[in-house]
């Protein structure tokens, strides 16, 4: 019997900041609201040759590095996205060439913000099921391509980045110790990009109404959060028969800051043992939990026997809880 531990991590950010002060000369917002609203100083934006795939290998390529695994031993990439740079093929199968990863299947996972959570419990299935011995998974965004940049109400939020880890067996009792997966579609309006695939497909009316960018309820998303994360933290936490006083280190998805706060509050935490890349790096949605998680592992933060809970949540709605033992 064995579990599926994480054996290297690796990240990728555009050299290219965008501060609140610029923003400031594109829409009516001003650096204070956006940092008092959201815990956002700066974002990284993706030069216009870059796309969701570029980013993906470079951080592949070092999670790879990190965990001392060649492209060819890979049984399986999963690219968790919202900004695939296509519809097809999948961002996945662009990786897997590019990586070299010729013994690999790959599939891009849909799940929002909560993508890279679903794709570590999806990997880890193929893992201690034996089917797989080293499994990729990546959360990669270029979400500065669906946001509409005349919506203040949105287009401060977002960033892009990637990030990724290998998944490999590790004995019963380490890594993966339980997941929580979970959706509801009912609330689904709330936070969508309604054009460009088969209901709305992309014309002249389309394009010019700014369907194909980010659409959201923002008050409602927060709520939503707020009431799910806690929760999930706590059932994933129940079922690896751990409790609140047993999370190291907590590693929410990176929305808003006063998100996490109550997130930490509800499970009794202080704020050093919660990762927080969002002031630098603002939403980067799959990718915010694997920069987080990357960045403590190479500042050695993160250490050997440490529990880590990690929890996303977006559009779907999806939610997700996840506790590893590093
Ligand atoms: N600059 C200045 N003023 C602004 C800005 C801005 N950038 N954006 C909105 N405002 C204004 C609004 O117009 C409103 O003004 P009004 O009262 O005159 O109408 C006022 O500020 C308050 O707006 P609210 O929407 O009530 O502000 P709120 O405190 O709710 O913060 C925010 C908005 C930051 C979007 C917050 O609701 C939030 O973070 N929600 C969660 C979003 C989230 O998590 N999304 C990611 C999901 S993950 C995924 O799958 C992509």
């Amino acid at each position: 019997v064995c579990n599926a531990g994480i054996i290297g991590v690796g990240a990728y950010l555009p050299d290219r900041v965008l501060t609140n002060d610029e923003l400031q000369k594109m829409v009516d917002t001003n650096d204070q609201w956006i940092r008092t609203r959201s815990g956002i100083k700066e974002r990284r934006i993706a030069s216009p040759e870059l796309a969701t795939s570029d980013l993906a290998v470079i951080a592949g390529e070092r999670a790879l590095a990190d965990a001392g695994v060649a492209p060819e031993e890979l049984g399986l990439i999963i690219v968790a996205t919202n900004t695939p740079d296509t519809i097809f093929p999948a961002t996945a199968c662009l990786v897997q060439d590019r990586l070299g990863a010729v013994k690999a299947a790959a599939f891009d996972l849909a799940a929002g913000c909560t993508g890279f959570v679903y794709a570590l419990a999806t990997g880890s299935q193929f893992i201690t099921s034996g089917t797989y011995k080293k499994v990729l998974v990546i959360g990669a965004e270029c979400l500065s391509r669906i946001v509409n940049w005349e919506d203040r109400k949105t287009c401060v939020l977002f960033g892009d980045g990637a990030g990724a880890v290998v998944l490999s067996p590790v004995p019963a009792g380490n890594g993966i110790l339980s997941f929580t997966l979970r959706s509801d579609g009912s609330k689904g309006q709330l936070l969508s990009v309604p054009a460009g695939g088969s209901r709305q497909p992309a014309t002249r009316e389309t394009v010019d109404q700014k369907l194909h960018t980010i659409h959201m309820d923002g008050q409602e998303v927060f709520k939503f959060a707020v009431r799910v994360m806690g929760k999930a933290a706590l059932e994933v936490l129940a079922a690896a028969g751990l409790n609140r006083s047993d999370i190291d280190y907590f590693i929410p998805h990176q929305a808003n800051i006063r998100i996490i706060e109550s997130a930490a509050k509800r499970l009794n935490l202080s704020m050093d043992k919660v990762l927080v890349n969002l002031d630098r790096y603002g939403n980067t949605s799959t990718a915010s939990i694997p920069l987080a998680l990357t960045e403590a592992v190479q500042d050695g933060r993160i250490k050997q026997g440490d529990h880590i809970v990690m929890v996303g949540f977006g559009a779907g709605l999806t939610w997700g809880a996840t506790v590893i033992k590093w």
